[in-house]
Parts: structure tokens; sequence; C-alpha cells
């Protein structure tokens, strides 16, 4: 599966929900997730993304590791998003800013 990590909190770009084939990105006030019993593999969403946020599972980095956990719990609470929606405004302030996990909105 592919995982959604740290750098998406608060850039939240969504050009990944476009191109993904089982509408598996759910979406959170300032962050997607991808639901880990649907995604497929197919690696179409990881260059999609911007900031470079997503990974495969095997490749997450170390000190990201928590993000797997977190894909799989709120994609079970949150709606899935299937078309790109405009970034925020700040998106660009917020790229690469380090200890955002504090900021997710749940
Ligand atoms: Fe969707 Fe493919 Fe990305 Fe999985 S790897 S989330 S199936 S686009
Ligand atoms: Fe987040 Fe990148 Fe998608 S910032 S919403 S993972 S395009």
């Amino acid at each position: 599966t592919f995982v959604v990590t740290e750098n998406c909190i608060n850039c939240k770009h969504t050009d990944c929900v476009e191109v993904c084939p089982v509408d598996c990105f759910h979406e959170g006030p300032n962050f997607l997730v991808i639901d880990p019993d649907e995604c497929i593999d197919c690696t179409l969403c990881e260059p999609e993304c911007p900031v470079g946020a997503i990974f495969s599972e095997e490749e997450v980095p170390p000190d990201q590791e928590h993000f797997k956990q977190i894909n799989a719990e709120l994609a079970k609470q949150w709606p899935v998003l299937t078309e790109k929606k405009p970034s925020p405004e700040d998106a660009a302030e917020w790229d690469g800013k380090p200890d955002k996990l504090k900021l997710l909105i749940r």
C-alpha cells in the first residue's frame, strides 16, 4: 500500500486524488490519507504530490512510520475525495516545515 506522510499536513494539494483508479483517498480538514485496504499499489499517486508526501509502505522514511497507522485509522473516519480542489492559500509556506503532526486536525 501507499502512505501519505507528514508533509501533506497543511499543504493538501489534492493532485493525488485525481489519478487514483480505486478512489481510496480520504479527506480530513488539513490532510489526506490512503485506505490501505483499498490501495492496489498502482504507484500513480506518488509522483503527483507536489511536496513529495506519498511513499510506498516499504519506502516510508523511518521517522514517518507512525503515518501507516494514521492512514489506516483516519481512512475509516474520513470521506472519500476523488476530485482536486484548490490548495490552501498558504500551502507553499508549509512545505517542508518540521513537526507538523501536532497540527493535524482529526
Ligand atoms: Fe490509489 Fe494507486 Fe496511490 Fe494506491 S498507489 S493510493 S491505488 S493511486
Ligand atoms: Fe497531500 Fe500531496 Fe495529495 S500534499 S493531498 S498527498 S497531492
